[in-house]
Protein backbone atom coordinates (compact mmCIF):
# COMPACT_ATOMS: atom_id res chain seq x y z
CA UNK A 1 0.00 0.00 0.00
CA UNK A 2 1.05 3.60 -0.85
CA UNK A 3 1.89 5.08 2.53
CA UNK A 4 0.20 8.57 1.14
CA UNK A 5 -3.40 6.33 1.07
CA UNK A 6 -3.26 6.30 4.74
CA UNK A 7 -4.42 9.59 5.20
CA UNK A 8 -7.98 11.35 3.87
CA UNK A 9 -7.19 14.42 1.27
CA UNK A 10 -8.71 17.71 1.27
CA UNK A 11 -8.46 18.39 -1.83
CA UNK A 12 -9.97 16.53 -4.87
CA UNK A 13 -8.56 18.69 -8.23
CA UNK A 14 -4.55 20.13 -7.41
CA UNK A 15 -2.98 22.00 -10.49
CA UNK A 16 1.07 20.97 -10.94
CA UNK A 17 3.14 22.76 -12.77
CA UNK A 18 6.93 23.46 -13.03
CA UNK A 19 9.63 24.71 -15.03
CA UNK A 20 13.06 23.01 -16.32
CA UNK A 21 14.21 23.43 -12.65
CA UNK A 22 11.55 21.36 -11.43
CA UNK A 23 10.58 18.67 -14.00
CA UNK A 24 12.59 15.65 -12.57
CA UNK A 25 9.75 16.21 -9.64
CA UNK A 26 7.04 16.21 -11.45
CA UNK A 27 6.44 12.87 -12.29
CA UNK A 28 6.62 11.91 -8.37
CA UNK A 29 4.42 14.80 -7.54
CA UNK A 30 1.66 13.78 -9.56
CA UNK A 31 2.00 10.10 -8.90
CA UNK A 32 1.69 11.51 -5.16
CA UNK A 33 -1.64 12.81 -5.49
CA UNK A 34 -3.11 10.23 -6.96
CA UNK A 35 -1.62 7.58 -4.56
CA UNK A 36 -3.77 10.36 -2.50
CA UNK A 37 -7.37 9.82 -5.18
CA UNK A 38 -6.63 13.78 -6.02
CA UNK A 39 -6.75 14.54 -10.14
CA UNK A 40 -3.58 15.88 -11.16
CA UNK A 41 -4.01 18.71 -13.41
CA UNK A 42 -0.55 18.68 -15.22
CA UNK A 43 0.29 22.03 -16.58
CA UNK A 44 3.33 21.25 -17.81
CA UNK A 45 6.23 22.43 -18.36
CA UNK A 46 7.10 18.65 -20.41
CA UNK A 47 10.73 19.33 -21.48
CA UNK A 48 13.75 20.40 -19.84
CA UNK A 49 14.17 23.16 -22.31
CA UNK A 50 14.29 26.37 -20.48
CA UNK A 51 11.33 28.01 -20.00
CA UNK A 52 10.41 31.06 -17.05
CA UNK A 53 8.78 30.13 -13.90
CA UNK A 54 6.55 32.67 -13.69
CA UNK A 55 4.15 31.33 -16.81
CA UNK A 56 4.22 28.49 -15.65
CA UNK A 57 3.12 29.88 -11.75
CA UNK A 58 0.83 31.75 -13.31
CA UNK A 59 -1.02 29.25 -15.22
CA UNK A 60 -1.44 26.97 -11.80
CA UNK A 61 -2.74 30.56 -10.16
CA UNK A 62 -5.31 30.97 -12.33
CA UNK A 63 -6.30 27.46 -12.33
CA UNK A 64 -7.34 28.18 -8.25
CA UNK A 65 -8.43 31.90 -9.16
CA UNK A 66 -11.03 30.44 -11.31
CA UNK A 67 -12.08 27.17 -9.09
CA UNK A 68 -10.74 24.48 -12.00
CA UNK A 69 -8.48 23.52 -9.23
CA UNK A 70 -8.48 23.82 -5.25
CA UNK A 71 -4.89 23.67 -4.71
CA UNK A 72 -1.50 23.58 -6.44
CA UNK A 73 1.95 22.14 -6.41
CA UNK A 74 4.35 24.18 -8.04
CA UNK A 75 7.90 22.99 -8.94
CA UNK A 76 11.25 24.72 -9.76
CA UNK A 77 14.66 24.76 -8.94
CA UNK A 78 14.58 26.23 -5.57
CA UNK A 79 10.55 26.80 -5.10
CA UNK A 80 11.30 30.20 -4.53
CA UNK A 81 10.30 31.99 -7.70
CA UNK A 82 7.38 29.83 -8.19
CA UNK A 83 5.79 30.53 -4.77
CA UNK A 84 7.08 34.49 -5.22
CA UNK A 85 5.23 34.33 -8.57
CA UNK A 86 1.67 32.79 -7.37
CA UNK A 87 1.99 34.61 -4.38
CA UNK A 88 1.42 38.06 -7.01
CA UNK A 89 -1.47 36.25 -7.92
CA UNK A 90 -5.24 37.32 -6.19
CA UNK A 91 -6.15 34.38 -3.60
CA UNK A 92 -3.26 32.80 -3.42
CA UNK A 93 -1.16 31.64 -0.26
CA UNK A 94 1.78 29.79 -1.63
CA UNK A 95 4.46 28.27 0.76
CA UNK A 96 7.90 27.32 -0.07
CA UNK A 97 8.32 24.22 2.01
CA UNK A 98 11.50 21.65 2.09
CA UNK A 99 10.45 19.50 5.33
CA UNK A 100 7.03 18.00 6.98
CA UNK A 101 6.64 20.60 10.09
CA UNK A 102 6.22 23.48 7.25
CA UNK A 103 4.11 21.30 4.95
CA UNK A 104 1.53 20.68 7.35
CA UNK A 105 1.35 24.17 9.13
CA UNK A 106 1.08 25.99 6.24
CA UNK A 107 -1.78 24.11 5.63
CA UNK A 108 -2.93 24.32 9.31
CA UNK A 109 -2.49 27.72 10.15
CA UNK A 110 -1.82 29.20 7.19
CA UNK A 111 -4.77 27.98 4.93
CA UNK A 112 -1.64 27.86 2.24
CA UNK A 113 -3.64 26.51 -1.40
CA UNK A 114 -0.05 26.12 -3.02
CA UNK A 115 3.14 24.05 -2.12
CA UNK A 116 6.80 25.07 -3.69
CA UNK A 117 8.84 22.79 -4.15
CA UNK A 118 12.67 22.68 -5.29
CA UNK A 119 13.50 19.94 -7.05
CA UNK A 120 17.46 21.19 -6.29
CA UNK A 121 16.63 21.06 -2.95
CA UNK A 122 14.43 18.32 -1.85
CA UNK A 123 14.63 14.58 -3.29
CA UNK A 124 11.79 12.49 -4.54
CA UNK A 125 11.13 10.65 -1.01
CA UNK A 126 10.55 14.32 0.72
CA UNK A 127 8.43 15.55 -2.29
CA UNK A 128 6.15 12.99 -1.71
CA UNK A 129 6.08 13.32 2.27
CA UNK A 130 5.58 17.05 1.78
CA UNK A 131 2.95 16.36 -0.96
CA UNK A 132 0.79 14.15 1.77
CA UNK A 133 1.36 16.38 4.38
CA UNK A 134 0.03 19.29 2.15
CA UNK A 135 -2.91 17.53 0.39
CA UNK A 136 -4.09 15.74 3.69
CA UNK A 137 -3.76 18.44 6.49
CA UNK A 138 -7.07 20.72 6.79
CA UNK A 139 -7.27 24.23 7.87
CA UNK A 140 -7.41 24.71 11.86
CA UNK A 141 -9.60 27.83 11.14
CA UNK A 142 -10.51 29.46 14.70
CA UNK A 143 -7.95 32.48 15.53
CA UNK A 144 -5.86 31.56 12.17
CA UNK A 145 -8.74 32.74 10.21
CA UNK A 146 -8.79 35.77 11.69
CA UNK A 147 -5.29 35.87 10.59
CA UNK A 148 -5.04 34.83 7.17
CA UNK A 149 -8.08 37.01 6.65
CA UNK A 150 -6.15 39.72 7.72
CA UNK A 151 -3.22 38.51 5.62
CA UNK A 152 -5.42 38.68 2.59
CA UNK A 153 -6.69 42.19 3.38
CA UNK A 154 -3.35 43.17 2.76
CA UNK A 155 -3.65 42.36 -1.28
CA UNK A 156 -5.97 45.79 -1.51
CA UNK A 157 -4.65 47.67 1.35
CA UNK A 158 -2.73 50.58 0.35
CA UNK A 159 0.20 51.82 1.61
CA UNK A 160 -0.16 52.05 5.97
CA UNK A 161 -2.68 54.56 6.74
C1 LIG B 1 15.96 27.98 -13.15
O1 LIG B 1 17.32 27.81 -13.41
C2 LIG B 1 15.77 28.43 -11.72
O2 LIG B 1 16.15 29.75 -11.57
C3 LIG B 1 14.32 28.24 -11.31
O3 LIG B 1 13.98 26.91 -11.47
C4 LIG B 1 13.97 28.57 -9.87
O4 LIG B 1 14.83 27.95 -8.98
C5 LIG B 1 13.77 29.98 -9.56
O5 LIG B 1 13.36 30.37 -8.45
Amino acid sequence: MNRSSCREAVFHRVAVACDHGGLALKDVVVSSLEGLGIEALDLGTNSPDSVDYPDFAAAAAYRIADGTAEAAILICGTGIGMAMSANKVAGIRAANCGDEYSASMARAHNDANALALGARVVGPGLAEALVERFCTTPFEGGRHARRVEKMMELETRGVEE
